[in-house]
């Protein structure tokens, strides 16, 4: 082996271990949001809470998480992005402990709204720090190395809720183990560079040189840094660039993508799951709740499937097979409620097109909305835009689990999964016709094609 590749072999190396400590976050992400489910059980018992109580427990994340990535769309671009993601492990360790500890129920909320915010700026800090950091060649796997996190993150939450579902008083540990994770993103994160990209919008070019020397494998470095170096006009970004005639295509697609991401239903089976099995038919709690840690199962192992295909097929035909899979097993979800006698092999089918639409989802809207959105944006606004996409995102995510239960009453239940399965449709439609393919792009190429508006052609 000569030394050259023997180099590129220990950068990529390096590579792999930066993206897996930053996709900390993701696992936090993925643990903080799943194990209210289980928590909430002993926390209203306990405090005697009514619905109303009980949702403000339960939203505080979800609000705190729209706030958070609001207001830190600055702050990846003062503070820089390693910085900001040393910022939410911090708040992530206190609001778990915070919470471990909360003697009352405000200030459970107030953590868990802390932890919310620490969520709102990891969710799109983490992606756009690894995108900045990986080589075109395999930033799709790296990236999506934080939704494998996202939903590992929600698999352990699960499985620490149902083991620790047997003692008293458990819900503190449910949310002081947060901490762990939290304290070791922590550390890492002391450790690990800055983004080259951000490093060179800060005019600090040594630096960046010194960065890209450890992670390039046999690129020009002085060539790459010149390719960032061009993308930056001048240094200083305001939210009215964001909006500029140019930009918009991409701004749009990170809008829409994410109400399609949220609007197909993900979350009502990730946050209702046991809910869905139980309207089904199942009416042990334990079945419904093994049947949900199915779920989580399934969606780790397809993300790792995506993983390994998303830059060998491309990020677009992955969006067409998964919407179509999501499509296809919301419609028989639907039905399956809709010939309302779910006793016998009925509630079986309905666990099959769970399985099958978490598979989906899996493989397409889940990592491809997080990966794109750190891709297609320009350097110069990449933060904020970003910022804006997550924004829509949680606050879609928001308005989907705030107002299921209510759908299902007004709807139908079988009316409320086949409006899902239209939107997915609608997903596939509008994916052909305007989201980008950027598979084997370097960043630099996708913002010149952004500008050139050519940037839906093909490569040749
Ligand atoms: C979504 C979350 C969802 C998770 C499930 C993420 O990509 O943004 O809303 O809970 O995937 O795996």
């Amino acid at each position: 082996m000569s030394d050259q590749s023997k180099k590129d072999k220990a950068n990529l190396f390096i590579i792999y271990i930066i993206a897996f400590v930053a996709a900390l976050a993701g696992l936090l992400f993925g643990y903080d949001t799943g194990v209210i489910s289980g928590a909430i059980l002993f926390i209203k018992d306990q405090f005697n809470l009514t619905s109303i109580v009980v949702e403000r427990v339960v939203s505080a994340v979800l609000l705190g998480a729209v706030i958070g990535a609001a207001f830190s769309g600055s702050m990846a671009d003062k503070l820089g992005r390693r910085r900001s993601i040393v910022i939410t492990a911090v708040l992530f360790s206190f609001g778990a402990v915070g919470s471990a500890f909360a003697p009352n129920i405000p200030a459970l909320i107030a953590c868990r709204f802390s932890i919310g915010l620490a969520i709102g700026v990891a969710s799109y800090v983490a992606p756009l720090y690894i995108s900045e950091i990986s080589p075109p060649d395999v930033r799709g796997a790296l990236v999506s190395l934080n939704q494998l996190m996202i939903t590992c993150g929600i698999v352990v939450s699960y499985l620490v809720d149902y083991m620790l579902t047997l003692g008293q008083n458990e819900w503190r540990w449910m949310f002081g183990l947060g901490a762990i994770p939290g304290i070791i993103l922590l550390i890492g994160m002391i450790y690990l560079p800055e983004t080259p990209r951000w490093l060179v919008k800060q005019g600090l070019i040594d630096k960046a040189k010194d960065v890209l020397s450890r992670i390039s494998r046999g690129r020009d470095i002085d060539r790459e840094i010149n390719d960032i170096s061009n993308t930056l006009t001048d240094k200083k970004c305001s939210w009215k660039e964001v909006f500029d005639p140019w930009v918009r295509p991409a701004l749009f697609v990170g809008i829409i993508l994410a109400f399609f991401q949220q609007a197909t239903g993900i979350n009502t089976i990730i946050y209702y799951a046991p809910t869905i099995f139980e309207f089904a038919g199942f009416s042990s709690h334990r079945v419904a709740i093994l049947a949900t840690i199915g779920v989580g199962t399934v969606n780790v192992l397809m993300t790792m499937v995506a993983i390994w295909l998303l830059d060998k097929l491309g990020r677009k035909p992955l969006l067409y097979i998964g919407m179509a899979g999501m499509a296809v097993s919301l419609g028989v979800l639907g039905t399956a409620f809709h010939l309302t006698d779910l006793s016998g092999m009925l509630k079986w089918i309905c666990v099959a097109s769970v399985l099958f639409y978490i598979a989906s989802f899996a493989i397409s809207l889940g990592p491809i909305f997080w990966l794109l959105i750190s891709e297609i944006y320009p350097l110069k606004v990449r933060a904020r835009a970003m910022s804006l996409a997550t924004v829509a995102n949680w606050g879609f995510n928001m308005l989907v689990a705030a107002t299921f239960l209510t759908m299902t009453d007004k709807l139908g239940k079988a009316g409320t999964f086949w409006m899902f399965a239209l939107i997915s449709i609608a997903g596939i439609v509008y994916c052909y016709f305007f989201v980008p393919e950027t598979k084997g792009y370097t960043l630099e190429e996708i913002e010149g094609r952004l500008r050139s508006g050519y940037w839906l052609r093909k490569k040749h």
